[in-house]
């Protein structure tokens, strides 16, 4: 047999999630449902993967711009879905596996298993089944006495005896590109929801003798979502095998079931990630690390031996190595942390960079700065960036000492080793090795105190 085609169906609405987007876009673990099934279809290293689309199918493109599609409009039900991709693949003769785009733990190992099976009973048609818990929701397996499938009933449209079946359909399936061609636009749409369902296709399958299943081993793998019920639930899943591969790779998670880290996120051995921290997005993080309890992190690079202590929340930065940052540090898109470097707490930083080994410890605003290395910014510091209509930058030389409790009115340049006074307003420049002071002076009038003067 030569390679598959994939189908993969995700024009529906998905009514069932009460949103404005479209299902296969609502994230499970940081990335669009319709992503991981995409990955398990191109493991199975197929001629073609075709996405049938339809509601906000523009949106869907967006986010994957490289994927071929098919429009299915208007939405008439998955047959109706499985017979547009048809037009698509015309002149392709071998086997075409259809997926759900609202399956995101399939792996490639089961629809492979699907396939192989298919090709091992010379099936026309392979359904993938699974024994659920709770079968609510899903196409039951209806089977004769004799144990062959006769039909596959959909919730709505099952008799009360057919829906105490247990043994579901998973919505994955392999066919002969011949038998859809001749058997799809057969089916009707006598049924509760007046849709043309591809598990129609199953009776006729089964009359011809060409019908197989293959029962999953697992349900979770093959849980779809309809609501966001199923959603959190399946997210919790995927966030359990992304935690699980990071710490079989060397990473300590103190509590898998409170971590929350996007699939894709990279993290080195040896580093600790502490309860209720969020790593988000494309974030990159070294060796040896310590991130405390309640972070969130979002596409940001982390270098080596950094210790982002409790509550810091950290968006597109870069932080080198031997980098401490926190507790309750906000550092804002655009800021880079040389090494060694120290931000305290109630930091604030956006879009700055700060030279190697400079400290800012406690309760200031470093906005649009460049700031060299060795710098004590004191605390209480703030650059004054922005004039009501532009943003300006302030610039602080190597080895400066910031008194605390001063402002920077950017635009404006400290020279190197400069010492700045507690409490200055720098509205000017200041040159190398200067000490600058811009405060008033300090005036003592005596006995204006409190006790009264009795005289
Ligand atoms: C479907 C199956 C059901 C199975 C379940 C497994 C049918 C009739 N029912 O039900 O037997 O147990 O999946 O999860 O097939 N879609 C389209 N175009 C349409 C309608 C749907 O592309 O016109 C897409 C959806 O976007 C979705 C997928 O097909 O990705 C399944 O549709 P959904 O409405 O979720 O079907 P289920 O009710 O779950
Ligand atoms: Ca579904």
């Amino acid at each position: 047999m030569g390679k598959p085609a994939v189908v993969i169906l995700a024009a529906g609405k998905g009514t069932r999630m009460c949103s404005e987007l479209v299902k296969v876009l609502h994230p499970v673990c940081g990335e669009p449902m319709l992503a991981p099934v995409l990955r398990a279809a191109h493991d199975l290293k197929p001629r073609r993967t075709l996405v049938v689309i339809g509601y906000q199918a523009e949106r869907v493109r967006e986010a994957f711009p490289d994927q071929d599609f098919v429009i299915q409009e208007p939405q008439n039900g998955t047959g109706h879905a499985v017979l547009c991709a048809l037009e698509a693949l015309q002149g392709f003769r071998g086997d075409i596996i259809v997926l759900s785009g609202d399956i995101p733990l399939l792996t490639s190992s089961t629809a492979g298993k699907v396939l192989a099976v298919h090709g091992e009973s010379q099936a026309e048609m392979t359904v993938l089944t699974a024994m659920a818990e709770n079968p609510d929701s899903y196409g039951r397996m209806v089977r004769n006495k004799e144990g062959r499938v006769i039909r596959i009933v959909e919730q709505r449209d099952a008799l009360e005896k057919e829906k105490a079946i247990r043994e579901v359909n998973t919505g994955i399936y392999a066919f002969r590109a011949s038998f859809l061609r001749r058997f799809l636009p057969t089916i009707g749409r006598g049924n509760a929801q007046g849709e043309y369902y591809l598990t129609d296709l199953a009776v006729l399958a089964g009359k011809r003798g060409t019908l197989a299943t293959n029962q999953a081993e697992d349900f979770l793998e093959i849980r779809g979502i309809n609501t966001r019920v199923d959603l959190a639930e399946v997210d919790r899943v995927a966030r359990t095998r992304v935690i699980t591969e990071l710490m079989l790779a060397g990473v300590t998670i103190i509590d898998p079931a409170i971590t929350y880290i996007h699939r894709g996120v990279r993290i080195g051995r040896d580093t600790v990630i502490y309860p209720n921290c969020h790593i988000e997005g494309r974030t990159v993080i070294g060796e040896g690390c310590q991130i405390h309890p309640g972070c969130r992190i979002v596409d940001t690079r982390i270098g080596s031996g950094v210790v982002i202590k409790t509550s810091c929340v950290i968006t597109e930065c870069t932080i080198e190595n031997g980098v401490r940052v926190g507790p309750f540090a906000h550092l804002r898109p655009g800021s880079r942390l040389c090494r060694d470097v120290s931000v305290g707490n109630f930091v604030e930083v956006k879009k700055s960079r700060l030279g190697p080994g400079t400290k800012a410890n406690h309760l200031t605003y470093l906005g649009d700065s460049v700031i060299g290395r060795g710098v004590n910014v004191g605390c209480g510091t703030i650059t004054c960036n922005y004039d009501g209509v532009k943003k300006h930058t302030t610039t602080i030389g190597d080895n400066v000492f910031v008194g605390s409790d001063v402002q920077f009115v950017a635009p404006v340049a400290i020279g190197d080793d400069a010492v700045i006074g507690a409490g200055s307003t720098i509205t000017e420049d200041v040159p190398p090795n200067s000490l600058a002071l811009a405060r008033s002076r300090q005036v003592n009038l005596e006995g204006r105190g409190r006790k009264k003067d009795k005289g």
